[in-house]
Order: C-alpha cells, then structure tokens, then sequence
C-alpha cells in the first residue's frame, strides 16, 4: 500500500505535543538552483530522482502569518492584501498543506502572504511560499520541529520547497526511503559575498506547462531523460568542489551547462516542451558572446522563459551595462 502525504506528515509530527498560538509569522526566501531538481521517483510525496543544489537570495522571498481561529468555519486564504477564490488551486493547495497538520490541532486558519517577489518575476515564489507556510504553521501550533523536519514537510507542497527553509547555499538530498524520510535538504557551510544573480524579466504571461507535469513528461517520454542523473550527480560534485574552493568559472559553467541539460531533456520529450522565448534564446546569445569577449557571467533557466545570471561583483557594472533591465541580488549580503 502505497504512503499518503498525511502518512508522511503523521510520522514527522509524531513525538510532537502542539501549544498553540493565536498567530505566527514566518520569512522564506526563494531560491535558485544551481544543480536543478527534475523529476519525480514519487510524485505524491515530491521525492526526487536527483540531488538538487541551490542558492537562497536573501530578502527575497515569503512572509506568511497564520492566525489560529478556532470558532470559524472556513479557512481564509490572502494573497499580497487580496481574498483568494476557495475555488481556486492556490487555495485548494494551501489548504491541503494545512491539513497535514489540522489532525494535531483542529479549527479553521487565516493564510496570510505576501511575496517580496513580482509574480511572474521568474522567482519560483512557491518554493519560498511553501517554506514559509510550513514554518508559519509549526509556530502557530507550537510545534518545535527542526528545519530537517520543516524541510521535509515543505517538500511536500512543492519539491524545491524543501530547500527554501535555509538561506545560502542548500543541498537537498534525494534521499532512498520509500516515505522519503531521508528526502530533506541541508545548507552548506560555505558562503560567497562577492557572488551575485541577476534576474532578468523577460515575459510575465503565466507559463502554460507547470514543473509538476513538465517533469512528468519529460520522465515519461524522453529516452534522454536516462542521462539526466548522471548528469546532476557530476554536476553537483563540481559545484560543491566550486564553491569550497571559490572557483566561479567552475560553478558558472557547471550550472549554466546543468540547466542547459535539463532543458535538452525537456525539448525530447513528446509533446515536446520547451519553455524558451524568443528574447530567452537572444539572452544566452548575449551572455555567450560577453564571454568570448572575456567577461565571467553565466546563465541559468527553470521552468519558464525568464533567465538568471550568475556572475561575481567584480563584474556587476559590466553585466548591468548589458542589461540595464537587470535585479540584482546579492544572495550572501
Ligand atoms: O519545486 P517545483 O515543483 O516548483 O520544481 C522546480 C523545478 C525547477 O525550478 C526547474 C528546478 C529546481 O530545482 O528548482
């Protein structure tokens, strides 16, 4: 018989005794992966296939506050200062997340979030909205998890989740269990002030393809997708080595070669998917041509059109004369 969520969650909360509060606060940044996630071996529980390493930036992220309001009926869910819809999948998403705690301590909730973030701004705001709903519900039940324990639980609402419950860089460990207890991410002890990304805008249209059913795709249907493992696993021992000894031209190419990879494997699949755009394509173009004219800036994309640049603070003023359009964050700051 195969584990639900609510399994999953039961085991994490088990030693737990709730003392609930009226209301918590909690922060998430976003993250972007250096060593992407894709592809499901349990697509319930969002266990992956590979390892995964990323990058947190910062202030960039989620604040959620949750009120504890026992004599309610309904569950009341708010997004950036707006009521959301309950029939809509945000909400139906935040109130499933919820629910793996709601068998603790009973009663409706108020969700409130607010995203540091544009939607639509190339940041996946639901790794950081995840992490910080998790948190946020831990404190409002009085529930002293450890961030292993947060991680896993966040992982749950959507796999990179699990590595916005740090700042830094994070390793989330795919993990072998078959409840995906040992699916939890980690941060590295290294940090790196002179590193620096750069988000670049390119189209806020909602993507028509979520990463949930890109991966499924690509992991259904793509004869490449046999190579993305190998891929990742070589990948993040590259960039684990990079960043413990500094070496940015190592962790540049490694990652914008590893996001290059995953996207071959999503333009193999069938239907084919490709979430480029025309002015994405035109970005690598640029990015690739400042190197051969010697500038270290790399590229990386995820399950949209818009691309992040890594480089280092040496080269911010260079890079921000080509994109006078660039946000730049400074992830150790
Ligand atoms: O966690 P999800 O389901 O939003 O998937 C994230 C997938 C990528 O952003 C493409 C890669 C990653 O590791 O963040």
């Amino acid at each position: 018989m195969s584990l639900t969520r609510s399994d999953v969650a039961a085991r994490v909360l088990a030693d737990c005794v709730p003392e609930p509060v009226d209301a918590f606060e909690a922060f998430a940044p976003v993250n972007i992966a250096l060593c992407k996630y894709w592809g499901k071996r349990n697509a319930l529980l969002n266990l992956p296939v590979n390892d995964s390493l990323s990058v947190s930036l910062a202030k960039k992220g989620s604040t959620t506050k949750v009120c504890w309001l026992p004599e309610q009926a309904e569950d009341e869910v708010i997004l950036n200062g707006d009521a959301v819809d309950r029939d809509s999948s945000f909400y139906k998403k935040v109130v499933a997340h919820a629910d793996l705690f709601r068998s603790l301590v009973p009663g409706a909730l108020r969700v409130e979030t607010v995203n540091s973030v544009a939607t639509g701004a190339g940041l996946a705001s639901s790794a950081s909205g995840f992490a910080a709903l998790t948190r946020a519900l831990a404190g409002v039940y009085g529930l002293p998890l450890n961030d292993e324990q947060l991680s896993i639980l966040a992982r749950m609402g959507s796999g990179s989740a699990s590595r916005s419950v740090y700042e830094g860089f994070v390793r989330w460990h795919k993990g072998v269990r078959a409840d995906g207890m040992d699916s939890l991410a980690r941060p590295l002890s290294e940090i790196w002030p002179d590193l620096r990304v750069g988000v670049l805008t390119l189209t806020s249209e909602v993507k028509k393809t979520g990463s949930r059913e890109g991966m499924q795709r690509t992991v259904d249907s793509a004869i490449l997708y046999g190579a993305w493992p190998e891929q990742a696993e070589r990948d993040i021992a590259r960039i684990e080595h990079a960043i413990a000894v500094r070496d940015f031209t190592l962790l540049g190419a490694t990652s914008e070669q590893n996001a290059l990879a995953m996207h071959a494997t999503m333009l193999a699949s069938w239907p084919p998917l490709l979430y480029w755009q025309p002015e994405s394509v035109a970005v690598l173009q640029k990015v690739w041509q400042l190197r051969a004219d010697g500038l270290q800036v790399y590229a990386t994309m995820d399950a949209g059109p818009n691309v992040k640049l890594l480089f280092e603070a040496g080269s911010e003023a260079d890079v921000r004369l080509a994109f006078p359009d660039i946000d730049v964050v400074v992830p150790f700051g």
